[in-house]
């Protein structure tokens, strides 16, 4: 569910008029809803009320200060997989201390500069990573607590691209050499062996893969804890939205039917994943990402042209694959709806942004109220994987940001100025 909806023909998001934020801070725009974020974050929060549990929410989906803030204010942590985004957390006033570092190529520099912010647990992805945290937390005199992050050899059926857990992907360790490796690890005297954890892949929307991957893990993850003393286990994020809602009705009676039972929300999780996890006794992390702030951000744009040739509809955007690159990289679908709602039949169309790539385009052949220059349109499900994944090309300053809670809004990120885009470039000595 997300707080972006019609009131009369506008859309609003909570509170606030989304053409009347794209009329102050110009477009495109992203915009983000602070209710949708915290009742996401409460809705997972309480389906794993049951078990001592701890939410990292994965910033790498969504790391602007003002939504990381709003979720360390619920009590979130968060999964971080650089030392750009723990000083983020830093920033943002979350806690090191709820924070855990994923991702296989964590730097010396980094492991120190996480080990000297007293992080909760390192997500470790090889062996090689292990020895390097244990020689780094020698040399700091402190014992570095880790988990090793398994890869069950299941896939997520989600799309390729986002499909982390099989061995065709770098992630991970392989199921079958994890015993060995927390046999050899715990032979380190700087290494704590505090967990263990696993992650399948992102948008998975059937609970199934995720069912299956924590039964397999689990008679290791239990003779593990037993041995070690281990503290917790985390079963990863990967929790999928729904991003075309003509799949799921976008009602409320439709989740009660018997084909959204499959489908992985915080209710089925609870359901077929709690009878598993309860009886470890251990602390249950999880990383979701996307589950939180997909549905919590739009990006608003505004027509700058329709085109019309024998075959296609255009509809060109002032925004572009550089502000919203995931349906160019993964085909991915946003629902595109205008901020105003005019009537009319729809027209099938291709709506594109500026750039000069065939693949920038958010949609093809789409049936869309008819627009003309001037009009504005948000493509829903942005929140997530959208800014964060936004850059320069073709010079094009990074959007602005705007946060808004009930009545109130602000901006959350300036839009970037073109001078700044090449500020740190040179015109190197000889050519002067
Ligand atoms: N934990 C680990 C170890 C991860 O690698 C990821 C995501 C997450 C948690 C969070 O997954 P989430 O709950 O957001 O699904 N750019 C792609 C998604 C990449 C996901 C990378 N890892 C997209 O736009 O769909």
């Amino acid at each position: 569910m997300h707080q972006f909806r019609y009131v009369g023909n506008q859309l609003f998001c909570e509170g606030v008029s989304v053409d009347s934020l794209a009329r102050k801070f110009g477009t495109p725009l992203y915009v983000y809803s602070q209710a949708t974020l915290a009742d996401h974050f409460q809705k997972l929060d309480h389906a794993l009320a049951p078990l001592a549990h701890l939410i990292c929410f994965a910033m790498k989906a969504n790391s602007n200060l003002s939504v990381m803030r709003s979720l360390a204010s619920l009590g979130s942590g968060f999964d971080v997989v650089s030392a750009g985004e723990l000083q983020r957390v830093i920033a943002a006033g979350g806690d090191p201390k709820q924070c855990v570092f994923a991702g296989v190529a964590k730097s010396a520099a980094e492991i120190e500069f996480a080990l000297r912010q007293g992080i909760y647990s390192f997500n470790c992805e090889s062996e090689p990573e292990i020895l390097r945290i244990n020689q780094v937390a020698a040399r700091l005199k402190k014992r570095a607590p880790i988990a090793v992050r398994i890869n069950p050899n299941v896939s997520a059926k989600t799309h390729s691209k986002i499909t982390t857990g099989t061995y065709e992907n770098k992630f991970g360790i392989q199921f079958e050499q994890v015993e060995a490796i927390y046999a050899r690890a715990s032979k380190l005297s700087h290494i704590w062996l505090r967990g263990v954890q696993m992650h399948i892949g992102s948008q998975l929307t059937d609970v199934k893969p995720y069912e299956l991957a924590v039964k397999k893990v689990l008679p290791l993850v239990r003779r593990l804890a037993e041995k070690y003393g281990l503290e917790f286990f985390s079963p990863g994020g990967g929790l999928g939205i729904i991003y075309n809602p003509a799949l799921a009705s976008g009602s409320a009676a439709w989740w009660k039917t018997k084909s959204a039972r499959g489908i992985l929300t915080p209710a089925t999780y609870a359901e077929k994943l709690l009878p598993l996890l309860q009886p470890l006794g251990l602390k249950i992390l999880i990383e979701p990402g996307r589950f939180i702030v997909g549905n919590a951000g739009a990006l608003v744009t505004q027509v700058e042209y329709v085109k019309r040739t024998g075959k296609k509809n255009f509809v060109i955007v002032d925004a572009a694959m550089n502000d919203l690159i995931r349906p160019a990289f993964y085909d991915s679908y946003h629902e595109i709806v205008p901020l105003v709602k005019k009537g009319g039949a729809p027209v099938s169309s291709d709506v594109v942004g500026g750039i000069c790539e065939s693949s920038d385009y958010f949609c093809k052949d789409r049936p869309l109220a008819k627009v003309g220059e001037g009009d504005r349109l948000a493509l829903l499900s942005a929140g997530a994987y959208g800014s964060v994944m936004s850059n320069n090309y073709n010079s094009r300053p990074l959007a602005a940001e705007v946060l808004v809670s009930g009545k109130k809004f602000a901006v959350a990120r300036e839009r970037q100025k073109v001078k700044d885009i090449w500020a740190g470039e040179k015109i190197v000595a000889w050519l002067k």
